[in-house]
């Protein structure tokens, strides 16, 4: 089972490195996977490359990713244990937001990846993930912090680290959503790893 994930993953992420969907493949340097855990209980799911991830091929690896890392030590959340990716994959030209044609284009590869994988929980960073993950008039605002009960999976939103680099006022409300979101995976016994399984995630 776990290899068939780790397999299935690899085409996703093949067709990610060649994908020539959009016109955005033309002005990026590298297309940017998801990463981290194939059996992840938690997926969190940002926007799209920045500048960092353009040149490194890796998701959240700038200003945004360091944050994103700081939230996860601090709810003890490694890594590695969970899955990071996004709903776009290049990065856009002049730092320009993805258009809704190019995050149309792209919306497949992150949910073939939540299929796969079949987290417990998803956690769209901000509103491009959630308006995918939820429905188009969703709000960040009003949907942070809170389960959301979705047919096979839980959704949590949280804010997208790179606003609250943005607005450090709202620092202490998304360190606080991540407490949160380790205490509903916690609480619940059928989010639980099976015995013998180390980590929540
Ligand atoms: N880096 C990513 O990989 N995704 C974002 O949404 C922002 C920065």
């Amino acid at each position: 089972m776990e290899k068939e994930k780790e397999k299935r993953l690899e085409e996703v992420r093949q067709r990610i490195l060649g994908c020539t969907k959009c016109p955005l493949h033309e002005s990026r340097t590298r297309a940017v996977p998801g990463e981290g855990n194939h059996d992840a209980a938690l997926v969190l799911v940002g926007q799209g490359p920045g500048e960092n991830e353009d040149a490194l091929g890796r998701p959240f690896v700038g200003r945004a990713g360091d944050l994103l890392d700081r939230f996860l030590k601090g709810v003890a959340i490694d890594r590695s244990d969970i899955r990071i990716t996004n709903v776009t994959r290049c990065f856009p030209p002049e730092k320009r937001l993805p258009l809704a044609s190019e995050i149309k284009a792209c919306a497949p590869y992150v949910l073939q990846e939540i299929d796969i994988i079949k987290p417990a929980v998803v956690s769209p960073l901000g509103n491009v993930a959630l308006q995918l993950l939820l429905e188009p008039s969703a709000k960040i605002r009003e949907m942070r912090g809170k389960p959301i009960p979705q047919r096979t999976h839980f959704l949590f939103p949280m804010l997208h680290p790179a606003a609250v680099l943005r607005r450090p006022d709202l620092l202490s409300i998304a360190r606080q959503d991540f407490v949160v979101l380790k205490e509903f995976i916690e609480s619940r016994p059928e989010l639980r790893p099976p015995p013998g399984q180390e980590s929540f995630f």
